[in-house]
């Protein structure tokens, strides 16, 4: 497969901000560099590059996914703690941007302002990727369309219901799904319903696309029928002091045996991880035959392969 070059010098902070066909190329290269990495053959397309990587909050699955997926490209992945650089002390995101694109060629953030990775964009002229920030976390969910189309064969027309906190997952979920022509159902509580402009955007994407975006409270009504079950923590990371009344504000946003009965018989279950079992999901559903968890977490890998290769090459 020869990459097309039309993506080299973009940003990846938003789903919205990319075409249905440019998404289905991510993911056919996703699936490419996948099929590449089981068969053995290399695909150093980044050799002599350098990603620098800004993590203002934990990680698992974000970090050491690029780091192999730089390292499996040839290039070299570079991890920058915010306790360790000097924006942690306060230097601005203009000047830190400035400076860091002089030495990379790529960077990824994680960060809490989605402004912030925003600031960094316009400001750094390298391409840079968002690995999460309180609004939106696009890299989760392009992984997570590969393995619906993996598991279902295709996208368009599948039903994704998505239970718990309308937070960063559910809008980049209602955003992709959109684009992708998923009819996307996003169940919250009263309180923790999604962002009123990522709703509006994800409607366009929808309308554009033969998507439909809805917004309810009724998390039994949101399953009925879904070809995909996907949840989240119900408190999000800088949200640890709501815990508590978190865990009273979603009693009933869970996904149980109760969900799978009612969902499509071949109904499969997502969550980007870490979860929570006993709240958000039970462990059995965790567990169980219907279960793409681990499959979606792998194709975290192969998924920011694509963005890396296709922005950065
Ligand atoms: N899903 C996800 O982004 O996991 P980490 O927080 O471990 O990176
Ligand atoms: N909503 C979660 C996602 C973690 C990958 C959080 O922001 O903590």
């Amino acid at each position: 497969m020869i990459l097309s070059s039309d993506f080299k010098g973009r940003d990846f902070i938003s789903l919205h901000d990319y075409t249905k066909e440019e998404l289905t190329y991510f993911l056919d290269v996703a699936d490419y560099l996948k099929a590449e990495q089981k068969a053995g053959r290399e695909t150093p397309v980044l050799a002599k590059k350098t990603l620098g990587m800004i993590f203002q909050k934990s990680s698992t699955r974000t970090r050491v996914s690029f780091e192999v997926g730089m390292y499996q490209l040839g290039g070299y992945p570079l991890f920058l703690s915010s306790n360790d650089l000097q924006i942690g002390r306060g230097e601005p995101v203009e000047d830190t941007a400035r400076v860091l694109a002089r030495f990379l060629d790529g960077m990824m953030i994680r960060t809490f302002s989605h402004d912030e990775v925003l600031k960094l964009a316009q400001y750094a002229d390298i391409p840079v990727i968002n690995g999460l920030t309180d609004l939106q976390h696009p890299c989760q969910v392009l992984a997570d369309l590969q393995t619906i189309r993996e598991y279902k064969g295709r996208l368009e027309g599948l039903k994704m219901a998505f239970i718990g906190d309308g937070n960063n997952m559910a809008h980049s979920l209602m955003h992709g799904g959109a684009k992708m022509g998923m009819h996307v159902v996003i169940a919250s509580p009263e309180g923790y319903k999604p962002d009123e402009e990522m709703v509006k955007e994800a409607m366009e994407d929808a309308k554009e696309n033969g998507g439909k975006v809805e917004v309810i409270s009724d998390p039994l009504e949101a399953v009925q029928d879904a070809d995909v079950l996907y949840t989240d923590v119900w408190a999000s990371m800088g949200q640890e002091e709501e815990a508590a009344e978190r865990v009273r504000s979603f009693a009933g946003y869970q996904i149980n045996g109760k969900s799978l009965q009612l969902a499509k018989k071949d109904a499969i279950i997502l969550h980007c991880l870490p979860a929570h079992r006993g709240e958000e999901i039970t462990h059995e559903v965790m567990e169980g035959p219907q279960s793409a968890i681990f499959d979606e977490a792998e194709n975290r890998l192969h998924a920011q392969k694509a963005i890396l290769a296709l922005l950065m090459a």
